[in-house]
């Protein structure tokens, strides 16, 4: 009997080192701080952009009465600023008092009583990348902490640290989240620093210790940054793809729709590229005086669907010929081992007007000879069926997309 609840003692462990944790099942949906607010923290001349409480609140208020909540957008997350420079008495992290003097356990009340789920950002290192404490010989106490402000989602960032101990460093701190017992969506950065290191990539631990993680380099608002997003993402899908699936997402950072930097036909293919890779939707932009065109590209319920479709398989691209790339991703419904596909056909050129696309569907992998029901998640519109033999023509704007649904007939 002993021997029997010692090894079960034992498999307990090993179960709760793992990650597994049920959470994450679809990509997470929400709202981050970073891209757009950046570490703004003069609330004395900027007090509608600056990182504090106000932001926070007024960010959950309008992900719920501007509709974002009832579309799946459910986490609000705070990036990087938040903490004051040091530790208090007890070696606990702590808020920037000026900046929120309620504390963070009114602050995550405040967002759970709007239904939505509040994330942190912390880092693994000494500082943060912006020089506030990290977590670093504070694991468990900081997991705990979390846990007690009612966390549902830590990002963790891996500035100020050795890369080469990431590897034993970020399943740790996996393991104390999970220890709190509070279900905590663990979001790493820990391949990403591993591949600027150089450092070889275990992906089966990756895969295992963290719901979501970033793969590459910062997004920043410009279609640039878009672009060098998406072609590594194509560059090196062989290796980063099949890592995607139900609990475990690649990232490749946050959704730029609504701000400076990206045109309205650029917005809208940062959309549909997002949704085909499985990506977080992460929106990071003032919910407050956000356009409605761009709104409604967040809003467009087709594509998130796509984003969200549960199979969780993350697309690929399948051709490049010279600016033109088609990304397919497969989704519901399935009939046996045929699937339907979601597919964005988009345009890298960026001069002169749209350019004529010929898609040929069993080219494509589609072979379901009773053919597909094909929709344009844009336009909303249905425009027929189609067999594999039959040919499908596009025009696609510059810097643009189509986004196409094929659905199994
Ligand atoms: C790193 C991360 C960003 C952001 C900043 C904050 O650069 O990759 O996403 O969190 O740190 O300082």
């Amino acid at each position: 009997m002993r021997g029997i609840t010692a090894l079960g003692v034992l498999f307990l462990v090993a179960m709760v080192g793992a990650l597994e944790n049920g959470l994450a099942r679809t990509p997470p949906m929400g709202w981050l701080a970073w891209q757009r607010y950046r570490c703004n923290t003069d609330c004395v001349n900027d007090p509608d952009n600056c990182i504090s409480e106000q932001l926070f609140m007024k960010t959950a208020d309008l992900m719920v009465s501007e509709g974002y909540l009832a579309l799946g957008y459910d986490v609000v997350s705070m990036d990087d600023c938040w903490p004051a420079r040091e530790r208090d008495a007890d070696g606990k992290l702590q808020p920037d008092a000026e900046r929120f003097p309620s504390g963070l356990k009114k602050l995550g009340d405040y967002i759970h009583s709007k239904g939505l789920k509040f994330g942190i950002y912390e880092d693994y290192g000494t500082h943060t990348c912006a020089g506030y404490p990290g977590i670093l010989e504070h694991m468990e106490l900081d997991a705990q902490t979390f846990a007690e402000w009612g966390v549902d989602y830590v990002k963790l960032d891996g500035c100020y640290s050795d890369p080469h101990t990431m590897d034993q460093g970020y399943p740790e701190f996996g393991s104390y989240l999970n220890k709190t017992g509070r279900p905590i969506v663990y979001s790493c950065s820990w391949p990403d620093y591993l591949r600027a290191s150089g450092i070889k990539i275990n992906w089966t631990a990756i895969i295992e210790h963290c719901n979501l993680w970033r793969n590459y380099n910062d997004i920043s608002d410009s279609w640039g940054s878009v672009t060098s997003i998406v072609n590594y993402y194509g560059d090196n899908q062989d290796e980063i793809a099949p890592n995607a699936g139900p609990g475990h997402w690649n990232d490749p950072d946050m959704l730029l729709i609504g701000n400076f930097g990206l045109s309205y036909e650029q917005s809208r293919a940062q959309m549909a590229l997002w949704a085909v890779l499985a990506s977080p939707l992460l929106m990071s932009v003032d919910l407050q005086s956000i356009t409605p065109p761009y709104k409604e590209i967040l809003q467009n319920k087709d594509i998130i669907a796509v984003n969200q479709d549960p199979l969780g398989i993350q697309g690929r691209r399948v051709s490049k010929k010279g600016n033109i790339e088609i990304w397919t991703r497969p989704v519901t419904p399935t009939s046996g081992d045929e699937y339907s596909y979601a597919v964005v056909v988009f345009n890298q050129g960026n001069g002169g007007g749209p350019s004529n696309v010929t898609l040929s569907l069993k080219s494509l992998g589609m072979t379901h000879s009773a053919g597909y029901l094909v929709s344009d998640l844009y336009e909303h519109e249905d425009i027929g069926k189609f067999t594999p033999d039959q040919h499908f023509y596009v025009k696609v704007n510059p810097s643009g997309v189509k986004m196409l649904r094929f659905n199994l007939s």
